[in-house]
C-alpha cells in the first residue's frame, strides 16, 4: 500500500468550465484516484478554485458583486457541478483561503531570505480616472504585432503573443474606457528565476525520463529558452497581500501576489484546509513536507499548464529551500476540440459541464470523455461520435448485457442466482480471457494510459457478450436447464466483476450493478486475477433484482436536438 497525493489543475473561478477543461484535468484525476483507492492505496485527491487575478475581478465587476462575494458564489456553483460529475475530491478548496495566504506569504519570505526575491521599479500603466494602476487585462488596445484592436494587456487573443500593457497602441482602461493613461514608476517584487535555472534543470533532469513526452518536451523547451526573472506582485485589490513584516512599503501600497504565484501553492493550502477541519485525524504536513519517498505525487493538467508545473512552481519550491514535496509524475493532456475548433469560454462555444449534466447523467460523459481523452494528440468532440459511442459501448455492450441476463434469469429461475452445473470448457476459456483483460486494464491504469484502459474495459464488457452469444441460454434452456443456469450464473458473476472494475469510470452505474445483488461488502475492493478467472464471487442462491435500464439509447432526434442547441459545425 502506497500513499498517493493527486491534484488536478485548479479551475479558474470565473465561469463554469467546459468539457475540454473537465477531460484535461479533473476527470482523469478522479478516475485514477478511484482506481487507486479500490486497490487499497491511501489516496489524497485535492483540488480547489483558482480565485485571484484580473479575470476574477473583472467577472465580479460584470455581475456587480464584491469580488469576495462573487468568488464564494462561483466556488459553490462549480462545486455543485463537480459533485454532479461524481468527482470524489478529498477536498475542494479555495485559493483565497486563510491557509493559502499563510503558506504563500511564508514561501515569499523564505525566497527573500534565500536571495531569490528582489524589489525592482518598473513602468506601469496608471489611470488617473480610475485612480489605480492597470495591470494585465485591465488595459486593452491595439496589438503592436498584428493590429488587432481588442488586444489585452497580457496577451493578444488574435495572434496569441504575450504582451506587456505598455506595448499596446492606443491603450484604454478596461474598467472605465478612459484613454487618459500615463506610465508611472512603481515597485514590484521579482522572483529571480534566472538564479534558479541550474537547480531546476538538475531537478527536471532527474525526473523527465519518467514523465510522458508531452510534459518533458514542454519543460525542456522552457529550460532551453532560459528562465527569466518575473514580477510576482500586482496592483490589485484582490489577492494574497504582500506581507508587511518583510515589505512594509509594498504592503502599504496594497500590492498582492500575482495569481500564478499563489495558485500552485494552494495545492498545499487546500490540503491544510482539509486537515484543519479535523486536525486530530488529518496531518497535512505528512503529505507535503519532508516526505520524498513514501508519497507519490501525481499532477493532472492540460498542456498550457505544463510550464508552470514542471518549471515555475518547482523553481519556487526549490528556492524556498525547505523539503516541500515536488511532483513525481506530470500527466498532461492535449486539447479536446469541438468539431475541430476551439471550445471557448469567452465565446460560449461548445458544451459546458452544467449543460452536459442537464442533458444526461454523469456516467455517459465520464465514459465518453475518458475513452476519447486527448492523450497522444488533440481529439474532437462531435455529437455524432458521442451518441454513437453511448449507444454502442454503454447501451448495447454493457447496459443491454446486464438487463438481458438478469431479466431472463428472473423469468426462468426466479429471484435468486441459479445454481446449474459445474463450469465447463466455455467457462474456463472465458475465465482465462477475463483474467488476461483485467491484467491489461490494470497495467494501463497503472501507467495512466486512460484511452487504453477504457479500451480494455470495453473489451471486458465485450467478452461477456461473446460468451452469452456463444452459450445462448435462451436456446440452451430448451434442452439443458442446468447448462442454462450455469451460463446465467456465470454471466451474473461477470456483472458483479463489471461493477467492481468499471467503478473508476462510471461510479453510479457500478453502484446500480452492485446493488442488483444482495451481498455483503462493497465495491471498494478490487478483484484478484484468481477471482476473475473463477467468476464465483456471486454464489448460487444470492437474491438479486433487475435494475432499471442502465443507459438509454440516444435517438436520431436526440442527436438533432443536441446539434441544434449547441451548434454542430466546425468552428475556427
Ligand atoms: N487556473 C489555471 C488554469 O486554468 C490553473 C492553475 S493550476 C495551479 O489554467 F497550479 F496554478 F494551481
Ligand atoms: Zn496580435
Amino acid at each position: 500500500m502506497a500513499r498517493h497525493l493527486i491534484t488536478s489543475a485548479l479551475p479558474y473561478i470565473n465561469g463554469i468550465k467546459h468539457l475540454g477543461n473537465m477531460v484535461g484535468s479533473m476527470l482523469p484525476a478522479d478516475v485514477y484516484s478511484r482506481y487507486l483507492r479500490q486497490r487499497g492505496h491511501d489516496v489524497l485527491y485535492i483540488c480547489a478554485t483558482d480565485e485571484h487575478g484580473t479575470p476574477a475581478e473583472l467577472a465580479a465587476k460584470e455581475q456587480g458583486l464584491p469580488v469576495a462575494d462573487f468568488c464564494a458564489q462561483a466556488h459553490d456553483a462549480q462545486k455543485a457541478v463537480y459533485d454532479g460529475f461524481a468527482l470524489a475530491f478529498d477536498y475542494f478548496g479555495r485559493s483565497s483561503s486563510a491557509q493559502n495566504v499563510e503558506i504563500t506569504q511564508h514561501f515569499a519570505r523564505r525566497l527573500h531570505e534565500n536571495g531569490f526575491i528582489e524589489e525592482r521599479a518598473i513602468r506601469q500603466v496608471y489611470s488617473p480616472t480610475d485612480g489605480r494602476f492597470l495591470p494585465d487585462r485591465y488595459v486593452e488596445g491595439t496589438c503592436p504585432h498584428c493590429g488587432y484592436d481588442k488586444a489585452r494587456g497580457d496577451q493578444c487573443e488574435n495572434c496569441t503573443r504575450v504582451l506587456d500593457p505598455t506595448d499596446l497602441i492606443n491603450p484604454r482602461s478596461a474598467i472605465s474606457g478612459s484613454t487618459d493613461l500615463e506610465v508611472r514608476e512603481t515597485k514590484h517584487l521579482f522572483l529571480l528565476q534566472s538564479k534558479l535555472q541550474h537547480k531546476v534543470e538538475a531537478w527536471v533532469a532527474r525526473h523527465e525520463d519518467d514523465w510522458p513526452q508531452l510534459a518533458s518536451s514542454i519543460a525542456r523547451k522552457w529550460l532551453n529558452e532560459g528562465l527569466h526573472d518575473r514580477a510576482i506582485t500586482r496592483d490589485l485589490d484582490w489577492g494574497v497581500p504582500v506581507p508587511a513584516d518583510t515589505w512594509p512599503e509594498l504592503a502599504a501600497e496594497g500590492k498582492v501576489f500575482y495569481v500564478w504565484f499563489d495558485a500552485p501553492i494552494e495545492y498545499i493550502g487546500a490540503t491544510k484546509e482539509w486537515a484543519d477541519l479535523d486536525p486530530a485525524n488529518r496531518d497535512w504536513k505528512s503529505w507535503w513536507y519532508d516526505v520524498d519517498t513514501d508519497v507519490r505525487y501525481t499532477e493532472f493538467m492540460a498542456k498550457d499548464n505544463v510550464p508552470f508545473h514542471t518549471v515555475m512552481f518547482p523553481a519556487t519550491e526549490l528556492g524556498v529551500r525547505e523539503p516541500w514535496k515536488k511532483v513525481d509524475y506530470v500527466k498532461a493532456f492535449n486539447w479536446l476540440t469541438y468539431y475541430g475548433g476551439k471550445f471557448s469560454t469567452s465565446q460560449k462555444r461548445g458544451v459546458f459541464t452544467d449543460q452536459a449534466l442537464e442533458i444526461l447523467p454523469a456516467d455517459y460523459w465520464r465514459y465518453f470523455l475518458i475513452a476519447n481523452a486527448p492523450e497522444s494528440d488533440d481529439s474532437s468532440f462531435t455529437w455524432e461520435h458521442f451518441t454513437a459511442t453511448v449507444n454502442k459501448d454503454l447501451a448495447d455492450t454493457l447496459g443491454n448485457f446486464v438487463n438481458r441476463v438478469l431479466s431472463f434469469s428472473r423469468k426462468r429461475f426466479g429471484d435468486e442466482v441459479p445454481a446449474g452445473g459445474e463450469p465447463g470448457e466455455a467457462e474456463t476459456k472465458l475465465g482465462g480471457q477475463i483474467a488476461e483483460l483485467l491484467a491489461e486494464y490494470e497495467s494501463h491504469m497503472e501507467s495512466l494510459q486512460f484511452r487504453k484502459a477504457a479500451a480494455a474495459l470495453r473489451a471486458l464488457w465485450s467478452a461477456g457478450n461473446s460468451y452469452l452469444e456463444e452459450k445462448a441460454p435462451w436456446l440452451e434452456i430448451k434442452t439443458d436447464k442446468d447448462g442454462a443456469a450455469l451460463t446465467l450464473r456465470t454471466a451474473m458473476n461477470l456483472i458483479h466483476l463489471y461493477a467492481v472494475v468499471s467503478e473508476p469510470f462510471i461510479p453510479a452505474t457500478s453502484a446500480a450493478m452492485r446493488q442488483a445483488f444482495s451481498l455483503d461488502g462493497d465495491i471498494a475492493s478490487w478483484v484478484t486475477a484468481d477471482e476473475a478467472r473463477a467468476l464465483t464471487a456471486v454464489p448460487a442462491g444470492t437474491p438479486f433484482t433487475v435494475p432499471p435500464v442502465l443507459f438509454a439509447k440516444l435517438t436520431d432526434e436526440d442527436l438533432e436536438a443536441y446539434k441544434k442547441r449547441f451548434g454542430g459545425e466546425p468552428g475556427q
